[in-house]
């Protein structure tokens, strides 16, 4: 037995409408068929969960019966065995050792190198330039994710890395949206690009694993750690692949979703004039005239809000996925060994059951007293359950260090007619980019 689902046809099932409205077909189906709705992709039987508790079944409750979904798996050059990929105990074991880079007292380390970096942004900037802002994030949050993570200043390598990105990107769309994808060994155009995209960023980071390897100066960033870190109970290390793939993983899933997250804030700011003086007048209360410090950011509740409520709006990761590996259920719907539930953010968090006139950017909605009822589920920006994102508490203290620099600095003003769409390829991007003029305050 199938839930209802939209009709698609013969061959393709439902990937024509995906691939021509992505996040509002998701939408479209969800509000017309319920909170269980069936699709499918070319052979592949999708079952599309909406509500907070359907959710929970999957990450939380049977999170034991489903792995991360086909998508995931399309490239594994790039991602090969790290966090975001692997299953079970080689997950948990890796989990164990990875986690350590992000308790509370790591993160207040790494603050100083944030507060450097958006300050190095900054002293580029000129008072009334035209400056495209996502462009403008990128380069920030990548120049953070290297110094961060690997100790780099790789001010040299971010063009390349920005283009070997761009690249995969455009390879796994591809592949994901085509009835029949290409396998990666066949030499196609696009194949041989991506390889090349890889070859370059293994050629980056396997020249920071040397480095540290090398160093004999204590560090005090991700990659030492990792280098360091031992299983507790084999007292194991991991190999240089496998630092690599969790290193690739941390650079790759960091680094553009926090971007993405700060370019659609500016976005909305530029559109909300009223949140942007409520901003400033929080930061120039805690932070009169100096700059923020990791203790700073608890203190910074409405510049909170205002990232979460642009998550909200604007989830990077816009729809997550698993797959059955034996028989299950989703909301007493029996589920096959191998069909694929998703769970999307984009439809859930602007869902009029969960959040108040879901469509406005209102930032305050998360300092008032009903926001301790919206359901858990109802907001996941970064997932749930065991596989929540292991960079959640450095992504947020990440985007309120740099808000609350260049907020009281400058005032970001969208280029006038210009329109802002929100596209879903493997994250959700502001096309074409968020283009504006960078105003004095
Ligand atoms: C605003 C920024 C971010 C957003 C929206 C975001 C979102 C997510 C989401 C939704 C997942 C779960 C995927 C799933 O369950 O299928 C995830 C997992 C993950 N994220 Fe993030 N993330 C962000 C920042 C970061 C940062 C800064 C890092 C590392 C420096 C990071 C590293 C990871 C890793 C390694 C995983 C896999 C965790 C596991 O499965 O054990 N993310 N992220």
């Amino acid at each position: 037995m199938f839930p209802p689902g939209p009709k698609g046809t013969w061959l393709g099932g439902n990937l024509r409408d995906f691939r021509r409205e992505r996040q509002d077909f998701l939408t479209r189906s969800a509000r017309e068929f319920g909170d269980v709705v069936y699709m499918r992709f070319a052979h592949r039987r999708i079952f599309l969960a909406s509500h907070p508790d359907l959710i929970e079944e999957v990450l939380v409750t049977r999170n034991h019966d489903f792995i991360k979904h086909f998508a995931l798996r399309l490239n594994p050059l790039l991602l090969g065995n790290g966090l975001l990929t692997s299953e079970n105990s080689f997950w948990l074991r890796q989990r164990r050792l990875v986690q350590p880079a992000f308790i509370k007292s790591r993160l207040a380390g790494y603050a100083p190198a944030v507060v450097a970096t958006t300050e190095r942004l900054l002293a580029e900037w000129r008072a009334g330039e035209h400056r495209e802002i996502h462009a403008e994030m990128m380069r920030l949050t990548l120049q953070i994710a290297a110094k961060t993570l690997f100790g780099s200043e790789a001010t040299s390598d971010t063009r390349d890395v920005a283009r070997a990105l761009q690249i995969m990107q455009d390879n796994f769309l591809e592949r994901f949206l085509n009835l029949i994808p290409p396998p990666l060994w066949l030499p196609t155009r696009s194949n041989r690009r991506f390889k090349r995209a890889v070859r370059r960023l293994d050629e980056i980071i396997y020249r920071f694993i040397r480095e540290r390897r090398a160093s004999q100066v204590e560090q005090h960033d991700v990659l030492s750690l990792l280098l360091r870190a031992r299983d507790e109970e084999d007292g194991k290390g991991m190999s240089d692949q496998q630092v690599r793939d969790e290193a690739m993983t941390l650079f790759l899933a960091g680094h553009e979703t926090t971007a993405l997250t700060l370019s659609w804030t500016w976005y909305l700011l530029a559109q909300h004039p009223a949140a942007a003086e409520k901003l400033l007048a929080e930061i120039q209360s805690v932070l009169p005239g100096r700059l923020p410090t990791f203790d700073d950011v608890a203190k910074l509740r409405y510049t909170e809000a205002i990232v979460l409520e642009a998550m909200r709006l604007y989830p990077p990761a816009y729809v997550i996925g698993r797959e059955a590996i034996r028989e299950t259920s989703v909301g007493g719907y029996p589920v096959r060994r191998g069909m694929t539930v998703l769970m999307s953010q984009w439809v859930v968090q602007r869902d009029p059951r969960f959040f108040a006139d879901p469509e406005a950017f209102r930032p305050e909605r998360w300092l008032e007293e009903s926001a301790k009822h919206i359901p858990k589920f109802a907001y996941f920006p970064f997932g749930g359950g065991p596989r929540l994102c292991v960079g959640n508490t450095f992504a947020m203290m990440e985007m309120a260090l740099v808000l609350a620099i260049l907020a009281p600095r400058f005032r970001f003003a969208l280029e006038p007619g210009a329109t802002v769409t929100p596209v879903a390829s493997f994250t959700l991007h502001p096309v074409p980019g968020v283009p504006g003029v960078i105003e004095p305050r």
